[in-house]
Parts: structure tokens; C-alpha cells; sequence
């Protein structure tokens, strides 16, 4: 399924915004997609953590209505989900990317990447497109993968 634009940068969007933030917290996760709390709207947060560990609240970045401006380079990063968790596999993403969007009042901005943030914003929009890591990878790690998650789901 493939989120809608967000229109209205009201009370509910910032009520799910902090929501978000909460899940991602609780789940021990860097990034959540809307879409993976049942809402099926164009927002994104990520929140690398600091030097010390700490994911404080002010540093969360708050991505609504991306879109890529650019898209550049290649490489490699071993990535993981709150949506398939404990699987950890290395798919192929952009090195360089630079993004449009807009923030919870509405206001536009931009950011401009190639580290690890750069990696977190081409998960999350994907999860934006219906898509999930796992798709990226190639036919026979793909699965590999499926067969070891439906022995996982036996076993749980
Ligand atoms: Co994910």
C-alpha cells in the first residue's frame, strides 16, 4: 500500500508524531514510517542516537511529504526493521541522496545526506511505498529469508 500526502498539519499530526516517537523509543528503533503504526500518511521519523546513546526527543527529525531531489552513487548497508525484527540483511541503496519535505507545521526544508542518515531516509520512505528492506535483496537471499521466517513464526 502506498501512503497519502498529508494535507492537513494539524492537532492529529502532531499527536502522531509524538505517538511515533514513543514506538520507536519503546521498539529500540532509529526510524519509524507512519504506515508501521496503521496510519497510512506520508510521515517519517528518524532519530540517530547521539554521542552518548541518547535519542533525546528535540533531535528527532520529523520528515512529512518527502520527495527526492537527488539520488546519486552507490553502496552497501547491513540493514534491520521494526517490521520483520531480528533480521538483519545488507541491501543495496543510493550513497548521496538529497530530500524535499516538510515539517509538522508545514514549513519546507531540506536535507542532504551520504552517511548513515542518508540509509535511514531510503528505509523509511520505502516503507512510505509499500515497500520493505526485504524486497531489495536478490532472489536467492530473498529466499533464504523467507524460509527462515516462516520456521521462526512455527517455532513462536
Ligand atoms: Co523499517
Amino acid at each position: 500500500m502506498v501512503s497519502r500526502e498529508v494535507k492537513h498539519f494539524d492537532q492529529s499530526l502532531h499527536t502522531l508524531l509524538d505517538d511515533m516517537y514513543d514506538t520507536m523509543i519503546a521498539k529500540k528503533g532509529v526510524g519509524l514510517a507512519a504506515i508501521q503504526v496503521g496510519v497510512d500518511l506520508r510521515v517519517l521519523i528518524i532519530n540517530i542516537p547521539d554521542e552518548n546513546g541518547k535519542q533525546l526527543r528535540e533531535n528527532t527529525l520529523e520528515i512529512i511529504n518527502p520527495i527526492f531531489v537527488s539520488q546519486e552513487g552507490c553502496t552497501k548497508f547491513q540493514e534491520g526493521c521494526l517490521s520483520v525484527p531480528g533480521v538483519y540483511e545488507e541491501v543495496q541503496r543510493f550513497q548521496n541522496v538529497e530530500i524535499n519535505y516538510q515539517d509538522r507545521n508545514g514549513n519546507i526544508s531540506k536535507i542532504t545526506d551520504d552517511d548513515f542518515l542518508a540509509i535511514a531516509i531510503q528505509h523509511e520512505i520505502d516503507h512510505l511505498d509499500g515497500k520493505v528492506f526485504i524486497e531489495k535483496l536478490s532472489i536467492l537471499k530473498r529466499k533464504k529469508f523467507e524460509k527462515e521466517w516462516k520456521k521462526r513464526q512455527k517455532t513462536q
